[in-house]
């Protein structure tokens, strides 16, 4: 029997998982959402490419999470997005709501699942989750730093007009303005990024990344990114479901790491089949540890307005 995996939003990020999941084949997907009909149409319009992908997987749209019971695991992209002009922690106490009652119906029909959350601001999402959820910390985590990554990577490749395959880039922190970019784990085939592009120019890319999102946001002016940001989601599902071990950045629950703890931040982890296998210890320089933390005491601030003690 193939494993399930659910993915809650049947909306842009949502669906476009599903059909990432669906070309990968490694697992049946559960498309769930509030609005009637949204997932049963997007299923079904997914379904009818399976001649095209030779796939035999099913993939069922519902509003009832019964359907997602016993799910290995279950990605959260119901909530908000960004308008233009807005920042991701502008959309806190809405998607706080959202993700609150979703991972309650989550934890009820798939108790032994891993949670991977998209939905922004995704560091707090993610903690909020952990909370909820009283999983432990290895079966929550969020989608971010991979994103982030493959923005940055991507940037490179243009400028130094090389193969994206050949460029490896860590980015560690929360998924927003505080994100710390580190350019000195950043190689492009295994010839660190600082021999060969000046400072400025590689000041003007981890910029340009930094405000990834928010550039996507100007030019659709309706909604935010969310093909690369379900590719990342599903890459994700991919290392855990196939216990490939891979060293990818996450939002994870800090305890202790990098001197941090009790907060969900960016952080280099190795994921396997039982979700965040080892949260991975950078060796950084004190300009970058202060970067970091001052990205963590931003998630903390979000994470003090939520309020937890009352959910
Ligand atoms: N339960 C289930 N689904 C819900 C709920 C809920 N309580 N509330 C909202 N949704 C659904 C909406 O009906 C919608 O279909 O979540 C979906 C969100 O889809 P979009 O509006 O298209 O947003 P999307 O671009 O997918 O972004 C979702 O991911 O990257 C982040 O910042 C982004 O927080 C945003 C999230």
């Amino acid at each position: 029997m193939r494993e399930k995996v659910s993915i809650v939003g049947a909306g842009n990020v949502g669906s476009s998982c599903a059909m990432w999941l669906l070309g990968k084949g490694f697992a049946d997907i559960v498309l769930v959402d509030i609005v009637e009909g949204l997932p049963q149409g997007r299923a079904l319009d997914l379904l009818q490419c399976r001649p095209i992908l030779r796939s035999d997987v099913c993939i069922k749209g519902s509003n009832d999470y019964a359907d997602t019971a016993g799910s290995s695991i279950v990605v959260i992209t119901s909530g908000v997005p960004r308008k233009p002009g807005m920042s991701r922690e502008d959309l806190l106490l809405t998607n706080k709501n959202i993700i609150e009652l979703v991972t309650k119906e989550v934890v009820k029909n798939s108790p032994d699942c891993i949670i991977i959350l998209v939905t922004n601001p995704l560091d707090a999402m993610t903690q909020l989750a952990l909370y909820v959820s009283k999983f432990p910390r290895n079966r929550v985590l969020g989608q971010s730093g991979i994103l982030d990554t493959m923005r940055f990577k991507n940037f490179i490749s243009e400028e130094l007009h090389v193969s994206i395959r050949d460029i490896s880039a860590l980015v560690l922190g929360g998924h927003g303005d505080t994100m710390v970019p580190l350019r000195r784990a950043c190689t492009v085939g295994g010839i660190p990024l600082t021999n060969l592009l000046p400072k400025e120019t590689i000041d003007r890319l981890e910029q340009r990344t930094i405000r990834g999102g928010e550039e996507i946001v100007g030019l659709l002016k309706t909604g935010s990114a969310h093909y690369a940001p379900s590719a990342a989601a599903v890459q994700m599902a991919e290392a855990i479901l196939m216990d490939k071990k891979m060293i990818l950045p996450c939002a994870a629950y800090l305890e202790g790491e990098y001197g941090i703890s009790g907060v969900a931040l960016g952080v280099p982890v190795k994921l396997g089949r039982n979700g965040v296998e080892q949260i991975m210890e950078v060796e950084l320089t004190t300009e970058e540890h202060e970067a970091l933390v001052r990205s963590a005491e931003s998630v903390r601030k979000q994470v003090k307005t939520m309020k937890l003690e009352e959910v």
